[in-house]
């Protein structure tokens, strides 16, 4: 694991960026695992800031987000879909044909599950999956005692989640209780993971992926037996790690 501690949450998203228009430049035709929420934003904007200066292209990226909320469709503002559209998608050169999230309408969801695997294996897997972390240390929506060798499968999501979420609804009994997501196994597959975090709150959750033992009570620690992961926070993210762990890391300006 590399950790970058940043002064900020924009230079978190910058250095993000980086990395991510790193793998675009060297592969173009990257397949990229993408997150929601509100982490990731500034990377988002910086992403774009990129495109609309230097021209970072898109045309031939493919990108598979992490999850979605069951019974919310595309064109419906509080899904996912939506969110990827409004904070993202449509201010880049990214073919639509080329954008793949789980269907949170979907009949049947162990169906949908088995369809989205076969569509990121068809692609060649993941080459670097972005992930923010929950206060509950859940990655995508994996909550905790979660199974390891899950793929994308149904989830029903922790109280802990529906209030964390229930800020871009107007009431907690508004968020679904249920989602579709991304599984460990199909996290753990990519090539490289980029886990970011901001904020106090999720200090504890960092300090369990990165220091703590490795279990299903903290689906983020699993990161700990990945082969390439870069760990992206901010001060307050990372006040819980250890002095030591802190000494060694670059703390960038800004
Ligand atoms: C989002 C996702 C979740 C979030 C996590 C943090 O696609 O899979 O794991 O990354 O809940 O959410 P924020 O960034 O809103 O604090």
């Amino acid at each position: 694991m590399r950790l970058i501690i940043t002064n900020s949450y924009e230079q978190m998203g910058f250095e993000a960026a980086n990395i991510v228009a790193g793998q675009i430049y060297l592969k173009p035709d990257s397949v990229l695992g993408l997150a929601t929420g509100s982490t990731p934003v500034s990377m988002y904007e910086r992403l774009v800031a990129v495109h609309r200066t230097v021209g970072l292209d898109f045309s031939e990226v493919t990108t598979f987000n992490l999850d979605e909320y069951i019974g919310m469709g595309s064109d419906n503002p509080q899904s996912y879909h939506y969110f990827m559209q409004d904070k993202f998608f449509r201010h880049i050169n990214i073919k639509p044909e080329n954008v793949h999230l789980p269907d949170g309408m979907a009949e049947d969801m162990e169906a949908e599950g088995e369809r989205y695997e076969k569509l990121i294996a068809a692609k060649g897997g993941i080459d670097l999956q972005v992930l923010g972390i929950g206060q509950n240390a859940h990655i995508g929506f994996n909550e905790p005692d979660v199974k390891f060798a899950a793929t994308t499968h149904k989830v029903e999501l922790d109280e802990e989640t529906i209030m964390a979420n229930s800020r871009f609804f107007n009431h907690a009994d508004e968020v679904p209780r249920y989602a579709i997501s991304m599984g460990i196994k199909t996290i753990m597959m990519a090539g490289h993971v980029i886990l970011l975090a901001n904020g106090r709150n999720k200090a504890k959750a960092v300090y369990k992926a990165l220091c703590g033992d490795v279990t299903p009570e903290a689906p983020a620690s699993i990161l700990q037996l990945h082969r390439d992961v870069v760990v992206i926070v901010d001060r307050e993210a990372a006040e819980m790690l250890p002095s030591e762990i802190r000494g060694v890391t670059i703390a960038r300006k800004g």
